[in-house]
């Protein structure tokens, strides 16, 4: 059998596959899902590419990304999965989402890797099973991830997500008109400590104080409940309020460094409110902070006067996507 040229869909095998996958922000309950309470997570405009490629010889993995290690794991455990091996596949990969920093790089790699090889080895373009897969090789890299991330960058827009007592995803869709005009990223610098160790720490945090560190993730969890009836439009929600609170419980995690919390008091002063978005960090930088502000103009002069490293990002933006060009 011959085999097919890019754009023609069907079982048989590609030559040259190109799928890309958005980054992701937490707009809500980040630790606390790890241990089954809600969280609610958006795609960003920000994405993350593959293209794979049938040549000689053993595998080859091109990347500006840092990890190349685990995109050849991610495909050598696709490749488990649907079988076949890894030689004869060349991969490149192309990012504009930032790496460590709790914009999902990590998950947006192995998502679009795993679609990607789905496609090139004709197997159905089945989101359940991208996801899962994903998922495994999330877990290689994280530990004990709650499968948020690589769920979001799967399914696209605004997900209320949980992980289910066996592990499996349990999510559903949040449609919502608010895309919160008013919010920016900063990035604070990326954290020294892995996504891995900083659910470690907390983990250990949790072992040690169950009750005090349940409690803030029973918190967390409210906070995430309103905040998706603030999504959904309803009820007459103070979202700067409910965005403070959860920065005021990630602190009490250990999972704010000194200079992420002092750009979040910056901002505080001048009326808005900011968090940290993801894992976080302890010692100098804390990856991603969500910062909100009804005026956006004050927001972007503070962060002129303090030579923030400040952006705009889209929410609710689609999910894994094959690019046919
Ligand atoms: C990482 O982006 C979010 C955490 O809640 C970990 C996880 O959900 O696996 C810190």
């Amino acid at each position: 059998m011959g085999i097919k040229i890019e754009g023609e869909e069907g079982a048989e095998r590609l030559k040259r596959v190109k799928v890309s996958a958005p980054g992701k922000i937490i707009l809500s309950g980040e630790h606390a899902v790890v241990y089954g309470y809600p969280a609610i997570l958006s795609a960003v405009d920000r994405r993350l590419s593959i293209e794979l490629s049938i040549k000689k010889g053993d595998l080859e993995v091109l990347t500006q990304h840092s990890s190349t290690e685990h995109a050849e794991y991610g495909i050598k455990r696709v490749v488990k999965e649907i079988g076949g091996g890894t030689s004869g596949i060349k991969a490149e990969i192309y990012s504009q989402i930032p790496v460590g920093s709790g914009m999902g790089s990590s998950a947006a790699l192995a998502v679009a890797l795993t679609a990607a090889l789905f496609k090139l080895r004709g197997q159905p373009w089945d989101l359940e099973r991208i996801n899962q897969v994903a998922y495994e090789i999330e877990k290689k890299q994280h530990g004990k991830p709650s499968g948020g991330d690589n769920t979001i960058v799967t399914y696209g827009g605004f997900l209320e997500f949980k992980k289910n007592a066996d592990g499996s995803p349990n999510f559903s869709h949040i449609s919502t008109e608010e895309h919160l005009s008013g919010l920016f990223v900063v990035n604070s610098g990326r954290p020294e400590e892995t996504t891995r160790e900083m659910v470690s720490m907390v983990g250990q945090l949790y072992e040690n104080d169950k009750k005090r560190v349940g409690d803030i993730f029973e918190k967390i969890g409210q906070i995430t409940f309103i905040f998706s009836r603030y999504l959904r439009g309803e009820g007459d929600i103070d979202v700067t309020e409910l965005i403070r609170e959860n920065q005021r419980l990630l602190e009490r995690l250990g999972v704010v460094s000194p200079s992420a919390q002092n750009i979040v008091g910056e901002i505080e002063k001048i009326g808005g409110a900011a968090k940290i978005s993801g894992a976080g960090g302890r010692k100098s930088g804390s990856g991603i902070i969500l910062a909100y502000h009804k005026d956006p103009q004050k927001l972007l002069s503070l962060a002129k006067e303090m030579s923030l490293d400040i952006f705009s990002v889209k929410l609710g933006e689609e999910g894994v996507r094959w690019e046919k060009r």
